[in-house]
């Protein structure tokens, strides 16, 4: 089955090939633009898309040695995300899809998140990094049910994933998003847009121990973390404190202990969203854990993730970082889970953009 793939929910333009069950190409654009504003500025996200699309597509086709008549189906994110950027890679899939006469797929671009780690691109296995088990089985992907976790920019989730792709929602964040935690914050240690990458790089030869910041959500900031039954997250009150621990800290004092303030905010986020995700497990009785999202390329996140799961013998997976920030490998891949569950339903090209996430895999 050859499927071609387009993600533009934010400020990634990209196309992906999957062909006989593997990605035989994914080219992703990321906008450097925004970089300037310290920020998405989502109007230019959409005309970036508009200039890139084309190209990318092109691209993603060559690198896949495949030529258009030969696509089966257009899968294309239908949301969530800027809406304008949707719209974009959404209405060139309709109309690609439209010259074809072939289906077309809207994806929840959360959704294909949380099913990223089901990506197979031949070099896919545990060994090489796309997954690691801890539980001694060398199983590729995840094995249902499983729980899954997903922290990018515009979302924090954990849910309860049973077979068949259905899935239930058992905590998200009642306000900022884990990736917005360390945009935020790295903000305003002045490490520029996106923050993650750099708080990561530098809270690699930083103590975590330096400073204590609140863990939101749990029932002791002290770091005693227990909870009853409460999954979801909260990180506002990390980005408070960091801001008013550094309103009486010089210039110098910052800079001499950059690496230092930069393992505490990270210790603070990944902290809450490994414990909360073991309890989760517990709770459901699930053996197998799955970490999407941007913020899962995060090295400490990925560190305490892999000891959490080797303690307790669960089966842990993460996709390479290359799948864990936007693209359309995963776009395809959940494109091909759904249809080879037989989850697609004809549709008409009048299906609409969406902002905001719901679960809606039946779209
Ligand atoms: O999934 P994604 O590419 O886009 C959204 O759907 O939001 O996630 C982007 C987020 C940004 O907040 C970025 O700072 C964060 O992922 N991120 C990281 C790392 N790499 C990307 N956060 C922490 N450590 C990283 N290594
Ligand atoms: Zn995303």
């Amino acid at each position: 089955m050859n499927i071609l793939a387009i993600e533009t929910s934010c400020d990634e333009t990209s196309a992906a090939v999957l062909k006989g069950g593997r990605i035989a190409s994914n080219i992703i654009s990321s906008q450097l633009i925004h970089q300037t504003y310290g920020g998405v500025v989502p109007e230019l996200a959409s005309r970036e898309h508009e200039r890139l699309i084309v190209p990318v597509v092109h691209a993603a086709l060559e690198q896949a040695n495949i030529k258009k008549s030969e696509l089966e189906f257009i899968a294309a994110t239908a949301g969530p995300g800027l809406i304008g950027a949707v719209l974009v890679g959404l209405n060139f899939s309709k109309a690609l899809a439209f010259a074809l006469r072939v289906p077309l797929i809207p994806i929840n671009h959360i959704e294909a998140h949380i099913f990223s780690t089901f990506i197979d691109d031949g070099s896919a296995s545990i060994v090489n990094g796309l997954a690691s088990s801890h539980d001694g089985s060398q199983k590729k992907f995840p094995s249902f049910p499983f729980i899954s976790l997903t922290v990018s920019g515009g979302h924090t989730m954990l849910a309860f994933v049973q077979e068949d792709l259905n899935y239930q929602v058992i905590g998200k964040t009642i306000d900022d998003a884990a990736g917005e935690a360390f945009d935020k914050t790295g903000k305003m240690l002045e490490l520029g847009y996106p923050a993650g990458p750099a708080i990561d790089k530098l809270a690699q030869t930083g103590d975590a121990r330096f400073h204590l910041f609140p863990q939101g959500l749990t029932k002791h900031a002290s770091g005693d973390l227990r909870f009853e039954n409460n999954f979801d997250f909260s990180f506002s009150g990390l980005k408070t404190a960091v801001q008013s621990y550094l309103r009486d800290k010089s210039t110098a004092f910052v800079a001499a202990h950059l690496a230092d303030i930069c393992a505490s905010i990270q210790e603070a986020i990944t902290s809450v969203l490994v414990a909360k995700t073991m309890a989760a497990a517990e709770k459901f009785g699930v053996k197998t854990i799955s970490v999407a999202g941007g913020v899962s390329a995060n090295s400490g996140l990925r560190k305490k993730f892999e000891a959490g799961c080797r303690e307790r013998g669960h089966a842990l997976f993460i996709p390479k970082p290359i799948y864990s920030t936007d693209n359309a490998a995963m776009i395809a891949t959940l494109a091909q889970l759904k249809i080879d569950r037989g989850h697609v339903e004809p549709h008409g090209y009048d299906v609409s953009a969406f902002s905001s996430f719901e679960p809606r895999l039946t779209l």
